[in-house]
């Protein structure tokens, strides 16, 4: 036995702890964005894998969206394509646009792909493009013209149902068909949000953010103040205050979306930690934020 040796009964004991949760899921559909640390780092990349596999197994109807981020910055760079940013935002032209769909739905999804395949579990990698699966207009921020960044309009369940059906975890890229004013496009669409669309399209059971942090801090200072649980209408009193702030307000809108859009548990949680998903899943504490309906 390799790892740090735990008894026999520790082991069962795990197992049973889970066996609610197992009961609970098995079924629902729940959907996962994929970014941060834990797709770059090789350790952490393997404990996805076995987690997202290990969920499979049990039952649970995993849908995959990831981001890129990193890689579409280095190739770009590596093609020597500068950035403009507006409003914190990538401008997104047409050759950039061309770049980050290579990256996107070429490398990056097929590389999760292969490694939940290599790893025996059974994934399908798709982009929005792919049976219409995404369909988005332009997307403006406040009046601001971004190029080719796309608001989803329409997501196509039954592309999704049929892969979930068949038993493999539907791997989506966030590049989505362009419909109405951006038809004969494609577009870059924020991958929280492509997240938050398909799991309130989908009826999912929850949706599930890794992050490069705890979750929400109480005091953004204070590593032990995570607050590990909360409703709807208290994290519109965190905003208020101003407890939630920066880069957490995109995140907790995301859940709002999903939460509002009937899903019905939110979580946020650290990918920095290995098997993050299996934690918050499986056990009565988690490892995260909940925010509920
Ligand atoms: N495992 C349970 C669930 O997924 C509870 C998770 C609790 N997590 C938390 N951050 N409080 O619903």
């Amino acid at each position: 036995m390799k790892g740090t040796s735990i008894s026999n009964n520790d082991r069962v004991e795990v197992l049973v702890h889970a066996l609610p949760y197992i009961q609970a899921f098995t079924g629902k559909t729940v959907v996962v964005k994929y970014g941060g640390n834990a797709m770059i780092n090789e350790a952490l990349k393997a404990a996805v894998i076995q987690d997202l596999i290990l969920m499979s197994c049990v039952g649970i109807r995993t849908v995959l969206v990831h981001g890129g981020g990193p890689e579409i910055e280095a190739m770009l760079n590596a093609v020597g394509k500068e950035s403009r940013f507006v409003q914190g935002l990538r401008y997104t032209d047409e050759e950039t646009m061309e770049v980050v769909q290579m990256v996107l739905c070429g490398k990056v999804n097929k590389d999760i792909t292969a490694l939940i395949q290599q790893a025996g579990g059974k994934a399908l990698g798709l982009c929005g493009i792919d049976g219409g699966l995404l369909q988005g207009r332009l997307f403006k921020s406040e009046g601001e013209d971004l190029g080719l960044v796309g608001e989803i309009e329409t997501v196509n369940t039954a592309v999704l149902e049929n892969v979930l059906d068949s038993g493999a975890i539907p791997v989506i890229s966030s590049v989505a068909l362009g419909v109405g004013d951006a038809a004969g496009h494609t577009l870059n669409v924020n991958a929280d949000i492509a997240a938050a669309e398909i799991a309130v399209a989908i009826k999912a059971e929850k949706l599930i953010l890794m992050t490069d942090v705890q979750g929400i801090l109480r005091n953004i200072q204070d590593p032990d103040s995570l607050i590990k649980q909360l409703s709807r209408a208290e994290l519109e009193n965190l905003k208020k205050t101003g407890v939630v702030s920066k880069g957490m307000i995109p995140k907790t809108d995301c859940c709002s979306l999903a939460l509002d859009g009937g899903v019905r548990k939110a979580h946020i949680i650290d990918g920095r930690l290995p098997h993050a998903l299996l934690i918050e899943l499986f056990t009565d504490e988690g490892i995260g934020t909940m925010i509920e309906r």
